[in-house]
Formats: structure tokens, C-alpha cells, sequence
């Protein structure tokens, strides 16, 4: 059935300043308060009226018995005939689906306190070998939450490129290095080859038994065993985890190493909250929900084709980064989940930067530019440095001023000088940034995804659009298949 946009679009386009003006409880309905984090939709074009539009949407796409089918380990992942069991790893979900989660967390807790005692040597060095969904994740977990008391040193290396790796190397002791291959599938190229390439590496450098010193996260286990890592040492996940959603699993040992376990229960527990938050509220006050009406108002009725998520925080740098594989592979779809043509815009291309970094490069185009940009401001209120309190007041006050700023805009003579406003944000500020609000503000982002996805009709849960590239990297390694002339003639320039 194709869903009934027409309440939508037909919302008036009224200006934000007016908003504010005919509705003194704006705000209270626009913003809201979960696991540590304060959310405002109040200067977006959201009112009482697209809410309900939106909620009769939602009503007629099934959300409300897609989200219980997504708890409960239906196979929503039509295309590849599979549950969908990331909030499972955080305790929500089918009860069997929630033990066996529990199983495998105990076994990765028992490695760790293993590596603790040494039981693999002197351990200084964690170089951890993955890509996309089995790299942003623990990236961002050790970036944003690594700074102190950081128990060892540790490299993410996802990229081909040998630099990459090289980059890793210069800074490692090959003797004190633990390689941590990470791949749900176990056949992604750049992984075996990188791991391969470490292995190597530290036999070069008289590591006696580099095999001995390498641990495996995947949901492959047979094919890690097969690649010559010690069954003791691959930490199983569920076929159920989309790799994009892993760090929650056993993807996320690194983390669950360098923080402690301590911090990645308690990122497991924040998550969980924002699940049951999600699973328990009504729409009208629930924040992925409210998150997902915001961004498909734009999408679908503004026809923005982007939204810049900025993070006034330098712990969050890597959070765009990480949100843009969730949305783009999430939601970057084209079909239906009946495979019948979409037909209007899927995911916004997510993109965004660090504040107030990017205001000295890209707000002019946000401010004065001919694009419509969605802005997401994401700040903490308990800043992560101990200099001088003018460095977090300053970077607060920039961030509320810049959405302050977006709105209003600013009329003069001059129009070189002068500024539309009328221009959407939201802000997300968290009360701190512990392990615990971590989780939930990931778990808030799966959750929007996956409600944007019911509205559009889409599966969040495959990634298709990423084959044929693999398949046409390979055949061109293999030889013996001719490709376009202007293909032909580059990888003829590059290898002869
Ligand atoms: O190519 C896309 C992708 O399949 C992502 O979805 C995934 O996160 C990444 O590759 C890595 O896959 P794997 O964990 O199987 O190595």
C-alpha cells in the first residue's frame, strides 16, 4: 500500500519566528528529557499539527507492530530473511536472543580478564583490524570515552591503503601488541588482508607465536578458526547483529578493553533505556520518533537533500562519521520493502563536522547559502577539558548561538550582508558525557533510522548497494573481464 503523504505536505510553511510567536508552549511540546539527554525540536518547522500528521503515518505504515517485531526477533530484514537483534545485546529483546547475547558478553568478560592477568603476555598495544561497521563503532567508543585512564594504547586501521596500517606499526611495540581482527562475515578484503599483513608484521619482528596474540570478532566463527585463530580466542556475535549496529557485541572488545567493563555495561544500560524509551512511549514524545518526523518533514516536504549533525564537543568528532554509515547504508535505498520503486527521497545524506571548527568553514553556506541544510547541534553540558571554564562556556554559547542565529537570520540593506534566517535545527545536549548517555544517544540514532524507515516503506537492515563495486573490484584483480574504455584505460595507466 502506498503511504498517504498528503496531510504533510499540505502543513503551512509557516516561519519559525511565528511558530514561537502563536505558541507559548513551543518549547515544552517540542522538547523533551531521556537518559541524560535534553532534546529541542522547538526550532524546527515540527508543530502540533505535522506531529499528529505524522503519528497517522506512522499508524498507517504499522510502526507501532514493526517496533514490536523488531523487539521481538522477527525476521524484519526481509530481503535476507533475518531478525533484527541489535537491542538484544543491551537486554531488550527475545528472551533466547537476550541469553544468548548474555553468553557471549560473559565470554568476551572472561577474555579480557584473561588479557588483564597477561595469560597472552605483557599486553601495551591494542591494533584493531576492521571496517565500516566493525571499525566506526569502537573508534568512536575510545575516541569520545578514552581520554582518561586509558588502559592501553589502541589503532582502528580500516583502510587498504598499507599507510594506514604503516601509521599503526610506527607507533606499536610488535611484542606488546595484541591484532584483534574484527569482521562479522570474515571475507571482507581489507580486513584478511590487513590482518594478514599484521601477522607479518610481527613475525618480522621475533614475535614467536604472532598467532597466539590475535583475537577474532565476527559471527563467523567457523571461517576464523579456518583463517587460523585459536577457538579460545574468537569472541562470537549473532548473525542477528547488522554489522553497523555490532558495537554493542562482541565488535565492541576493544572498547570493553581500554575503558573496562565497568564502562561497557554501562553503555549496554544507557542504550537500553533509550530502547525501552522508545518502545514504551507515545509518539508525540518519543525522541527517535520525533527525531525521524523532523527529518522526514525536510526530506519529503522541503526537499533537503542533506542534514549536517555537528558535534560542539571534541570527544564527538568521530559521531558524524559513525551516523553517516548508520543513515547512508541504513536508509540509502531506492525500493520498497515489496521491492516496488520508492519513488520519493530515502535517507538525507548525513554529513557534518566538529563545532565551532566548522563554523569557519562551512556555516557560511548554512547560513546564507541556496541550499536548505537541517542543522543537529550535539553538546554536552560538563565539558571534557580542565583548562580555563572560558573554553566550554565559549563553545556552548557558540553552539546555541549559531542555531539562535539560523533562525532569526538578520535583514539590512546590504543582501551581501544579509541573512534569510528561518533556517531549521535541533539541539541534543547531554548532561555529560559518560558511557551510559553514550549509549542511549546511539541507540537514539538506530531508533530515529528505523522509524524513518518504516514511514518510507524501506528495509534499514540490508546493504546491497555495497556489492557490486566488491564484486567489479575483484573481477578487475582477476583479470579476463573487459570493463568500460575509460576503466580499461586506468587500469592500464596504473599497472601497465
Ligand atoms: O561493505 C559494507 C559492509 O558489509 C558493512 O555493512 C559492514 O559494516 C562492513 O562491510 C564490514 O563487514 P564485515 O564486518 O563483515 O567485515
Amino acid at each position: 500500500m502506498t503511504a498517504d503523504w498528503t496531510a504533510i505536505e499540505a502543513l503551512p510553511a509557516t516561519k519559525l519566528v511565528d511558530l514561537f510567536d502563536q505558541d507559548s508552549n513551543r518549547l515544552s511540546m517540542l522538547s523533551l528529557d531521556v537518559a541524560g539527554i535534553h532534546f529541542d525540536w522547538s526550532k524546527t518547522h515540527l508543530t502540533k499539527d505535522a506531529v499528529t500528521a505524522f503519528e497517522a503515518l506512522a499508524k498507517a505504515q504499522g510502526l507501532a507492530a514493526k517496533r514490536e517485531a523488531l523487539f521481538s526477533g522477527a525476521h524484519i530484514n526481509v530481503t535476507e530473511d533475518r531478525a533484527v537483534e541489535h537491542t538484544a545485546e543491551r537486554g531488550e529483546g527475545a528472551p533466547d536472543s537476550v541469553a544468548r547475547a548474555r553468553a557471549f558478553h560473559q565470554r568476551m568478560r572472561t577474555l579480557i580478564d584473561a588479557i588483564e592477568a597477561e595469560a597472552l603476555g605483557p599486553i601495551r598495544h591494542i591494533l584493531h583490524v576492521g571496517i565500516g561497521g566493525s571499525a566506526l563503532g569502537p573508534d568512536l567508543l575510545i575516541d569520545a570515552l578514552g581520554r582518561e585512564d586509558k588502559r592501553y594504547d589502541v589503532a582502528i586501521v580500516a583502510n587498504i591503503d598499507g599507510v594506514a596500517l604503516e601509521d599503526a606499526f610506527a607507533r606499536f611495540d610488535p611484542a606488546a601488541t595484541l591484532l584483534v581482527v574484527a569482521s562479522k562475515t570474515f571475507t571482507t578484503t581489507e580486513t584478511i588482508l590487513n590482518a594478514t599483513s599484521a601477522l607479518q608484521w610481527m613475525t618480522e619482528h621475533g614475535v614467536e607465536d604472532p598467532y597466539g596474540k590475535v583475537i577474532a570478532l565476527t559471527a563467523a566463527p567457523d571461517k576464523a578458526v579456518e583463517w587460523g585463530v585459536d577457538e579460545t580466542r574468537v569472541l562470537p556475535f549473532s548473525e542477528s547483529v547488522g554489522g553497523r549496529y555490532s558495537l554493542w557485541s562482541s565488535i565492541g572488545f576493544p572498547a570493553a578493553l581500554a575503558l573496562g567493563w565497568d564502562a561497557f555495561e554501562e553503555l549496554l544500560e544507557g542504550a537500553g533505556e533509550m530502547d525501552r524509551h522508545f518502545r514504551l512511549t507515545a509518539l508525540h514524545e518519543n525522541a527517535p520518533a520525533l527525531a525521524a518526523f523532523a527529518d522526514l518533514y525536510y526530506t519529503q516536504v522541503r526537499h533537503a537533500e542533506t542534514r549536517a549533525t555537528f558535534a560542539y564537543d571534541q570527544r564527538l568528532k568521530l559521531l558524524p562519521s559513525y551516523l553517516q554509515q548508520l543513515e547512508m547504508e541504513s536508509n540509502g535505498k531506492g525500493v520498497t520493502v515489496d521491492g516496488d520503486p520508492v519513488g520519493r527521497p530515502t535517507a538525507p545524506i548525513t554529513w557534518g563536522g566538529v563545532g565551532t571548527e566548522a563554523q569557519h568553514a562551512v556555516f557560511q553556506l548554512l547560513h546564507q547559502g541556496t541550499h536548505l541544510v537541517p542543522v543537529e547541534f550535539v553538546a554536552v553540558i560538563e565539558g571534557g577539558d580542565t583548562l580555563a571554564e572560558e573554553h566550554h562556556r565559549q563553545l556552548l554559547l557558540n553552539a546555541f548561538a549559531q542555531g539562535a542565529a539560523l533562525m532569526k537570520g538578520k535583514q539590512v540593506s546590504d543582501p551581501a550582508r544579509s541573512y534569510t534566517g528561518d533556517r531549521p535545527s535541533s539541539t541534543l545536549l547531554l548532561d555529560q558525557l559518560d558511557p551510559r548517555t553514550l549509549g542511549a544517544l546511539i541507540a537514539f540514532y538506530e531508533q530515529r533510522t528505523f522509524v524513518s524507515a518504516v514511514l518510507l516503506g524501506i528495509n534499514a537492515f540490508d546493504q546491497f548497494g555495497v556489492e557490486l563495486g566488491k564484486e567489479m573490484a575483484k573481477a578487475a584483480g582477476e583479470g579476463g573481464q573487459s570493463f568500460d574504455p575509460s576503466t580499461e584505460d586506468l587500469i592500464a595507466r596504473a599497472f601497465g
